[in-house]
């Protein structure tokens, strides 16, 4: 949530703080801005309403020169989405940027005009700006000004504060990620809430933890350093080599990021059990081979949690261990029963959603094994586990999330297989790896077959509802159609489970009600029945169902055919790439913003 970037080099500030916004613009997109300090040691700020391009327009010909510079692309919280209320805020000598919220803003506001500070945003961000101001005016430093104010307020945030006279960046933050970088060469210092904005500029990152203030100056001084609050030097940071590397800003020949991330998914399938059987993945999986839980949590938040539930079917049906998925946002609150003898499995894409990193906290606090199914290494999950299994999706540009749901499956089934007990048995093992790869040609074949999908798109983009049904394994993947298609296609889907629904929404079924019923090999009849029940009532079929199906074929008004011969437990993981496209033409169809759809952001790091 809320896309952050500081730098301090040589040349070009701003120009690198708007390519740091660009791969950043998947926190949000309500708005953009940036602040430098010019040549003559003023701040200048620039910022727009809407998407990054607006920004970029509006500074089109300016020819910028800072050496010093913070940006922000915002997902609205508190206040409006305008550009008063867009990031950087700014008072006398000092701008500054946040991501997260402070809870307890309000306390100081009255307090705050009292001593003469004018407001002239809605935002939480800028009483932490007064705060700073008001107490460098009663006399503290930059750098005891910002320790004194972080330690007043309440929430998840983090801050990136520039300071005009000293030419410096002061960074601090609590519950939100932060990340700083430094390029020896060329001499520049970067802080930013991703280190996907670091990427090419920085060649060491540095992962502080809560309160550590970083400070960011330019050549001749410090370049970085840290300190507590208390003004202390701090050693409260992880120092790694930058490794990552990647160009997200190559869509190739497709049209939209989501689409291309939906044709990476077969090479990244095919490239996960090598990892793990023939790779570096060999000794993360042997750890968890050892791990014998009573019970297993699995949490995590949205299509994470989606992939919880399949994975919850693969560590019941193998290895009979009771496991239950949680809500992040639910589980925490609940007061759970978990200790020493269980096992919490967090399941992220980013590594940086609030909820699954406070229900990791939770169990860590309970003394239970914590272990992370992640995209994002380094990022906060990552860091907090004590094992971590990599899903291996590469960058997700697109903010509905695609391969990663399918990776992340698939690396639970490999948890699943360490703790089987097979783990070296190599027989076993090349079961998997074929398995794998067979999805990986299926999926291709899907792929290819893509204009039958779209075509079914065309004939039923605009229609009232959409029910996505499934029984048992297909369920998860009835929940994730679902939330694809509300997510970028803006319609009203629910996922449900085929028998459930002559409890109550079958009211629902009419003739522009659309069913995306999905069909596996197990509990066929009952689930074909389910759709004799929708069709009695004139709700249009679109039937997911095994290849040759005749009845199943005159049943349905479109019927796209599976081959799920072979794929056993993988066959929920086959289905949802349908789904996957369909949400993709619908939405295309419809003509909404596919990578970045409204009010949506793809790090959630509030609560
Ligand atoms: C947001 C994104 C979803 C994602 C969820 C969990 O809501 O829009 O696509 O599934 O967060 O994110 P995580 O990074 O923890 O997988």
């Amino acid at each position: 949530m809320c896309g952050i970037v500081g730098h301090i080099g040589p040349q070009g500030s701003v120009e690198i703080v708007l390519e740091g916004l660009k791969r950043l613009e998947y926190r949000g997109y309500d708005s953009a801005g940036v602040s430098f300090v010019d040549e003559n040691n003023r701040i200048q700020t620039y910022k727009k309403e809407g998407k990054l391009q607006n920004l970029v327009n509006s500074l089109e010909g300016k020819n910028i020169k800072s050496e010093c510079s913070i940006g922000h692309t915002r997902w609205a919280t508190h206040g409006k989405v305008n550009d008063t209320n867009s990031h950087p805020h700014n008072h006398e000598s000092i701008s500054l940027v946040h991501n997260g919220i402070i809870e307890n803003a309000n306390d100081f506001r009255s307090e705050l005009v009292s001593k003469g500070y004018t407001f002239k945003s809605e935002t939480d961000t800028e009483v932490f700006l007064a705060l700073v101001t008001v107490a460098m005016d009663d006399g503290l430093d930059f750098r005891e000004a910002i320790a004194t104010s972080f330690k007043k307020i309440r929430g998840n945030s983090a801050f990136v504060v520039l300071n005009e006279k000293t030419r410096e960046i002061i960074a601090v933050k609590k519950g939100a990620p932060l990340v700083c970088g430094m390029h020896d060469k060329n001499s520049q210092v970067l802080v930013s809430s991703d280190p996907y904005a670091l990427v090419g500029l920085a060649d060491k990152i540095y992962f502080p933890e809560d309160e550590v203030m970083c400070s960011l100056s330019g050549a001749n001084q410090n370049l970085l350093s840290f300190t507590e609050l208390d003004g202390t030097p701090s050693k409260r940071f992880i120092s790694k080599v930058q490794e990552m590397n990647f160009d997200p800003t190559d869509k190739g020949d497709f049209e939209h990021y989501m689409l291309k991330e939906i044709f990476e998914q077969p090479g990244l399938i095919r490239a996960l059990s090598q990892y793990y059987f023939s790779g570096d993945g060999e000794s993360r999986l042997e750890k968890i081979s050892k791990l014998n839980p009573r019970h297993i949590y699995l949490s995590a938040c949205g299509t994470a949690a989606y992939a919880g539930y399949v994975i919850r079917d693969y560590l019941e049906k193998f290895n009979r261990i009771v496991t239950t998925v949680e809500l992040a946002s639910e589980f925490r609150y609940r007061n759970p029963i978990i200790g020493k003898e269980d096992l919490g499995v967090f399941i992220s894409q980013s590594g940086e959603t609030a909820d699954t990193l406070a229900a990791q906290g939770l169990c860590k606090e309970a003394g239970t094994e914590t272990v992370s199914i992640v995209n994002v290494e380094g990022s906060t999950l990552y860091r907090e586990c004590s094992e971590n299994l990599l899903i291996r999706a590469g960058v997700e540009v697109g903010v509905a999330s695609t391969k990663a749901f399918t990776q992340m499956c698939l690396t639970g089934r490999l948890m699943s297989f360490a703790m089987s007990g097979d783990f070296k048995n190599e027989a076993k093992r090349k079961e998997i790896v074929d398995k794998y790869n067979l999805l990986a040609e299926r999926i291709d074949e899907v792929l290819d077959n893509e204009h039958v999908i779209k075509e079914i798109a065309e004939l039923t983009y605009n229609k009232k509802g959409y029910f996505f049904t499934g029984r048992n394994h297909y369920y998860p993947t009835a929940l994730e159609g679902a939330l694809k298609l509300k997510e970028i296609a803006y319609v009203h889907a629910e996922g449900y489970a085929s028998g459930e629904l002559k409890h109550g929404p079958i009211a629902l079924i009419d003739e522009e009600m659309v069913n995306i019923a999905i069909v596996g090999p197990d509990l066929y009849e009952k689930t074909v029945s389910n759709i004799q029940e929708i069709k009695a009532r004139k709700g249009i079929i679109i039937s997911l169902g095994p290849k040759g199906d005749k009845e199943l074929e005159e049943m349905s008004d479109y019927y796209i055919p599976l081959n799920y011969d072979g794929l056993d437990e993988l066959m929920p993981i086959y289905v949802n790439v349908v789904n996957q496209l369909l949400a993709y033409h619908m939405a295309k169809f419809k003509g909404t913003d596919i990578d970045k759809p409204r009010n949506l952001a793809k790090s959630v790091t509030v609560e």
